[in-house]
């Protein structure tokens, strides 16, 4: 049985003083809550501040990407140590934002997951198509080559570890949400795809999630999918009522 994550993505959204707002507001609404995991990734100039307010929490947190190198000549980045000194337990990686304004590749996000993990982070890696693949119905193929680079080279027991987040690009911050079937379909593309390319038990350890417009109103349905193992929820996520209401999906 795997377990649930909630995880929201900040985006470039909140000073330390209205994040630590959020967080203030979040923590007693989502207070005793222990059968799902829930992840906040706040922007990188709040993480120390937003991890030491959360200890002991019930809630973890994820930064929004992570270099691959531990040190050296690579202005703007964070390396994975960093992260973890901080008591960062996730990081955000490859998301569609960084791979079209940021110049993200396949071949880095496949960088980037590894030395997270190596820190002992675990990476939401993120995959999806853009509105005109799934126009000319190529996204299966576009999504599992997607996640057959961001996994080449890694160990079983590594990707087990690993989350993926589906994430259809024509579904981010439009309001659109894809159908609880559409997510299901990819997801559980997803799913064979690791199973051809590890096995079936590696395959039903990792956590897909959907992202793409979740709503307090969309959650249940996406979550009574199979392979639907939890939510990146973004403008949700900056609303410490509607991200609650999304953590408390099976209440
Ligand atoms: O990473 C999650 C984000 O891309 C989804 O954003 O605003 O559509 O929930 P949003």
């Amino acid at each position: 049985m795997r377990k649930p994550i909630i995880a929201g993505n900040w985006k470039m959204n909140n000073t330390i003083a209205e994040g630590m707002k959020l967080v203030n507001g979040l923590t007693s609404l989502v207070k005793g809550i222990k059968d799902t995991e829930i992840v906040i990734c706040p922007p990188a100039t709040a993480l120390a501040v937003v991890t030491t307010a959360l200890h002991g929490k019930n809630i973890a947190v994820g930064a929004q990407n992570v270099h691959w190198e531990e040190s050296g000549a690579y202005t703007g980045e964070i390396a994975p140590a960093m992260l973890a000194e901080l008591g960062v337990k996730y990081a955000i990686i490859g998301h569609s934002e960084r791979r079209q304004y940021f110049g993200e590749t396949d071949e880095t996000v496949n960088k980037r997951a590894r030395a997270a993990h190596r820190a002992g982070i675990t990476p939401i890696i993120c995959v999806g198509e853009p509105l005109e693949t799934r126009e000319k119905g190529t996204y299966k193929r576009y999504v599992s080559r997607q996640v057959r680079l961001a996994l080449a080279d890694r160990k079983p027991q590594c990707v087990a570890k690993f989350v993926i987040a589906y994430e259809p690009i024509w579904a981010i911050g439009t309001g659109k949400t894809a159908t609880f079937e559409q997510a299901q379909e990819v997801c559980e593309h997803i799913r064979k795809t690791i199973a051809k390319l590890y096995d079936k038990k590696t395959a039903d350890s990792v956590r897909i999630l959907y992202g793409g417009s979740v709503k307090p109103e969309t959650i249940k349905g996406l979550m009574e999918k199979p392979d639907v193992d939890g939510a990146l929820v973004g403008g949700a996520a900056l609303k410490a009522k509607d991200f609650s209401e999304i953590v408390k999906f099976n209440r």
